[in-house]
This record gives C-alpha cells, sequence and structure tokens, in this order.
C-alpha cells in the first residue's frame, strides 16, 4: 500500500474511487467526484494524495483552502475522502487522512475543518468548535482542528469551486 501525491494519470482513477465511494452514501448526492475535479481546474486542490494497492489507486484524499471571517489566513478544509468499497475497513482511509494532516503541518497550516459524521472525524483529532459557522450544514457535522494556530472564529466559506456552476467546470478536468 502507497500513498502518494496525484499525478495526472490518476485523474480517471480519482474520479471513479470517489464516484464508487459515495454510491450508496445516504448524504451524497453523487457529485463529489466533480468536487474534486472543480477544484483542481480551478487551483484550489491544495493536496491531493492517492492511496495504491497493487498499482491501482484505491482511495484520495483532497484538501482545498477556506476563508475565514476573522482574517485567519492557512485553514484549510478536508474532503472529498474517499475508499473503493472493497477497501473499506482497512485503515486506507484512515492512513489519507493522518497523511494529509502532517502534510498541512509541515507546511505550516493554521487549522483545518471537515464537514462529515463526528464518530469518524473525532478519531483524527476534529472536534466541534463554537467560534467556527459554516452555514450549510448542522452545526454538528462541522469539525475544525487547529494545526499551528490557537484557534480562530467567524464564518467559514470553502472555496467557489467546491461548489457546482463554478465557472462552467463541472467535471471538465
Ligand atoms: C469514510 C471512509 C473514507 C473511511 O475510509 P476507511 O478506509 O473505510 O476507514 P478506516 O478503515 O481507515 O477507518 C478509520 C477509522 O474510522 C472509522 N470509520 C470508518 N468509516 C466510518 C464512518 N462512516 N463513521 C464512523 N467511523 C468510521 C473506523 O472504524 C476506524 O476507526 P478505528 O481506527 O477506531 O477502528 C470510507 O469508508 C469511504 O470512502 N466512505 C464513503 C465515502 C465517505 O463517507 N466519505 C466521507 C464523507 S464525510
Amino acid at each position: 500500500m502507497i500513498t502518494r501525491f496525484e499525478s495526472p494519470a490518476d485523474i480517471a482513477a480519482i474520479r471513479a474511487v470517489t464516484i464508487a465511494a459515495f454510491k450508496d452514501h445516504p448524504h451524497s448526492d453523487q457529485t463529489e467526484h466533480l468536487i474534486v475535479d472543480r477544484l483542481r481546474h480551478a487551483g484550489a486542490l491544495s493536496i491531493s494524495l492517492v492511496t495504491e494497492v497493487n498499482d491501482d489507486v484505491v482511495g484520495h484524499i483532497a484538501f482545498s483552502p477556506v476563508e475565514l471571517s476573522d482574517g485567519s489566513k492557512d485553514w484549510f478544509g478536508l474532503g472529498p475522502v474517499s475508499v473503493l468499497p472493497a477497501f473499506q475497513g482497512q485503515g486506507i482511509g484512515g492512513a489519507l487522512i493522518r497523511k494529509g494532516l502532517d502534510l498541512l503541518r509541515e507546511q505550516a497550516a493554521a487549522g483545518c475543518v471537515v464537514v462529515g459524521d463526528p464518530d469518524l472525524y473525532q478519531k483524527f483529532g476534529f472536534r466541534n468548535d463554537a467560534q467556527l459557522v459554516f452555514k450549510d450544514c448542522a452545526p454538528q457535522y462541522f469539525l475544525a482542528q487547529p494545526l499551528s494556530s490557537t484557534g480562530a472564529s467567524g464564518m467559514v466559506t470553502y472555496d467557489a469551486a467546491f461548489y457546482a456552476g463554478v465557472d462552467g467546470q463541472d467535471g471538465a478536468a
């Protein structure tokens, strides 16, 4: 099992892994692969890692910049993170999350936020933080962890490319 940065040759496999991972996800609209494509196209895919098993990409994680209304710099959003169903539950997703957070620490990122299952993300140091507000989900599903900072406060906004309809780029990488 190898975890490494994505290369251009991985783009189709990343799409396929993301689609397969979210296929039966109860809170998915099955467009997560388009988020990755849009972020890449916009130059907002700050960190993109793949896990390779026997030369096949079986997992992927994306990080992109987020803005904080208090002016705090160098905060990032984790996601999407995807592991092919047949490879889930073997430590691959956890390894991708830990590696991504290590890379953010190495580059002195101030902190990281995530939208998702609190039971999952609390295992990796994320916590609900009443000082940080994200308007697109219920507060219990929005978690944060300071990395090199002591924390921040205010509204959190993901990169515009995270959302559909940006520059007409809906998946055309
Ligand atoms: C979520 C996902 C990336 C996790 O990858 P994985 O390789 O299956 O996870 P791991 O085997 O590394 O498990 C890491 C830990 O998280 C836990 N975990 C995994 N998925 C979880 C979930 N959905 N809810 C709660 N905990 C979860 C595991 O039990 C494990 O905990 P442990 O270390 O205490 O045993 C993967 O299941 C997936 O692709 N799911 C579909 C897409 C998705 O839901 N992405 C996240 C959107 S918020």
